[in-house]
């Protein structure tokens, strides 16, 4: 399919198709990490692989960033975004192959319409909408990669933290502390 092409609905690999993530998310973003946590939906088959091509090629990225594998962005939920959102994450990145090059030909299309519906939701709630992001590259962008992890980076950094983020064990303990050194009051 070229990417001019329109395709026909009857077409369409429904997304029950896509087979489930390969890998399981991984919600553990308060323990040893810096000080912002970014979540990359990735599509195996291209930014995936553009991430591990970063890596061969050495390309320096900002260690913020998590990544999930998935078959396809086409298999990604919007309740898998918000719960990355949820248990920690300043900002989320959807990373799937170029428009008209998804292996399951709608898949990127559906994920890229998802994170619209995520952005419209955090805008309701009172949160940046540009929190979640919709990127597309080839399994051979790994220069792309890196610099959509930076962009990312930085613009979830001059955001700042997300107001949903729970705070570290270590800030929980600290703000503890302060409670529990504060003085009485005393009762009248
Ligand atoms: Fe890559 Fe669908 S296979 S986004």
């Amino acid at each position: 399919m070229t990417r001019q092409e329109i395709p026909n609905p009857k077409d369409q690999i429904p997304s029950s198709a896509i087979p489930e993530a390969a890998v399981a998310p991984s919600w553990d973003l308060e323990v040893g990490s810096g000080d912002f946590h970014i979540v990359a939906f990735c599509c195996h088959y291209c930014a995936y692989a553009a991430a591990d091509l970063a890596g061969s090629l050495r390309l320096q990225y900002p260690p913020s960033v998590r990544v999930v594998k998935l078959p396809c962005t086409g298999k990604l939920d919007v309740l898998m975004i918000l719960d990355a959102f949820e248990h920690g994450a300043d900002g989320v990145m959807v990373a799937g192959c170029m428009e008209g090059d998804c292996h399951y030909q709608i898949g990127n299309l559906n994920a890229r319409r998802r994170v619209h519906h995520v952005q419209t939701l955090l805008k309701e709630i009172g949160l940046e909408p540009d929190r979640v992001r919709m990127f597309n590259m080839s399994s051979a962008m790994g220069q792309k990669w890196a610099e959509a992890v930076a962009e990312m980076d930085a613009h979830v950094q001059a955001l700042g933290p997300s107001p949903l983020r729970k705070p570290s064990p270590q800030r929980r303990n600290a703000r503890r502390g302060d409670r529990d050194a504060a003085p009485a009051v005393a009762r009248i």
